[in-house]
């Protein structure tokens, strides 16, 4: 059994920083576009043996430090009854996207034993088939980010129809992300006494808003779900890439023992800002790095662990890995982790 991902969440001292992957069960393995050839993605998400199967790749082919639950972020917004599709070279679609007062009445809160019994049964599953291997991840997506796909429909550069609520419609903004702070807060309270063993929140769109609607309708909610969420006892991790800027602000409204560290933040500077003894560190190579030859990904990885120092740091990529990487190069980026030692 390795724990050391769980001790460098714990920021005690290891004998070198663990590694895994954001997005690192996903298409850049033949064995996963295996299994997707046979189901569509969100059949894979809905079926625990699929889920776990894929789960369980990276750690069978590549030997991370640590599993991932394959699933989605929005699985909540669609036990909420919204209709989602995910189609290849499209990526995920709400069919009727939130956009009159209706809509958002419409809404169902969540239990998770209910709507998403079929994600706690896959991490039940997963956990007997790791066998104590290596640690599991559960993870959510956080409210804002949830939030911004409901009304957007999909993807988006702008994010205008999402912002336009916020200064339109505040009340019905912050109405709305309590509801889904409560459902996600208590969706990971749900998996961790499923069997994840840590619980990652993903904010991946807290970038599009600047630092006072930042504070205002991302920050509270974020914190409200990762609070509820550490109730549960198991180490919480925040990612909030593109507000490196507010590390200090993060840290102290969520009270995670791990902030994420996204590839656009210099990682000496954020592990000055934010103490080993207090708070963990994880990341933050910039994916597209893993295109270079094997040596310099392997350059690159030291760098980036002489950087943050060793203590409290779990080495990762500063966003999902891309599914053009050939798999001997993500390959080098875990073995660096696995052959640099602290200096
Ligand atoms: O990290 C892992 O291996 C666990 C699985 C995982 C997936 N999505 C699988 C997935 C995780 C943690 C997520 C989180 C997620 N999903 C986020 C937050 C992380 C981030 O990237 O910021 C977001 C924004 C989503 C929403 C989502 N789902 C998008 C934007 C896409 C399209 C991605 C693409 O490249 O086409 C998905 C689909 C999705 N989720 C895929 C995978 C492996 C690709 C599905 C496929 O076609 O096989």
């Amino acid at each position: 059994m390795s724990d050391l991902f769980l001790q460098a969440c714990r920021r005690e001292p290891v004998e070198r920083p663990p590694v895994w992957m954001m997005r690192q069960a996903g298409r850049y393995l033949p064995e996963y576009r295996a299994v997707r050839k046979r189901a569509d993605f969100l059949t894979m998400v809905g079926t625990p043996e699929l889920a776990v199967e894929v789960t369980l790749q990276p750690v069978d082919l590549i030997g991370v430090d640590a599993a991932i639950i394959f699933s989605d972020i929005l699985v909540v917004p669609q036990a909420m009854g919204m209709t989602l599709s995910v189609e290849d070279g499209v990526g995920p679609r709400f069919h009727h996207p939130l956009r009159a007062a209706g809509d958002f009445e419409r809404l169902r809160d969540v239990a998770p034993e209910d709507g998403l019994g079929y994600v706690l049964d896959a991490l039940r599953l997963a956990r007997r088939e790791l066998a104590g291997r290596v640690p599991l991840i559960g993870f959510a997506g956080a409210p804002w980010t949830l939030m911004a796909y409901m009304i957007e429909g999909g993807g988006s550069k702008s994010f205008s129809l999402a912002k336009r609520l916020l200064v339109e419609d505040p009340p019905r903004a912050h109405g709305l992300l309590g509801r889904l702070a409560d459902a996600v807060g208590s969706f990971l309270v749900a998996q961790v006494e499923a069997g994840a063993q840590a619980v990652q929140l993903f904010d991946s769109w807290s970038g599009a808003v600047g630092p006072q609607d930042f504070r205002e309708f991302v920050l509270p909610y974020l914190g409200r779900a990762a609070r509820l969420a550490r109730t549960a006892g198991a180490p919480v991790i925040v990612f909030a890439p593109g507000s490196g800027w507010a590390l200090e602000e993060i840290a102290a409204e969520t009270e995670a023992d791990v902030l994420g560290i996204d590839w656009q933040t210099d990682a000496g500077d954020a592990r000055r800002r934010i103490p080993p003894t207090r708070v963990a560190l994880q990341g933050n190579l910039d994916p597209c790095w893993l295109y270079a030859p094997p040596a310099v990904i392997r350059e690159r990885t030291h760098r980036m662990l002489d950087d943050f120092g060793g203590r409290g740091h779990i080495a990762n990529l500063g966003h999902g890995i891309l599914p053009d990487v050939p798999v001997s190069h993500a390959q080098a980026f875990v073995d660096a982790v696995q052959q640099w030692r602290a200096r």
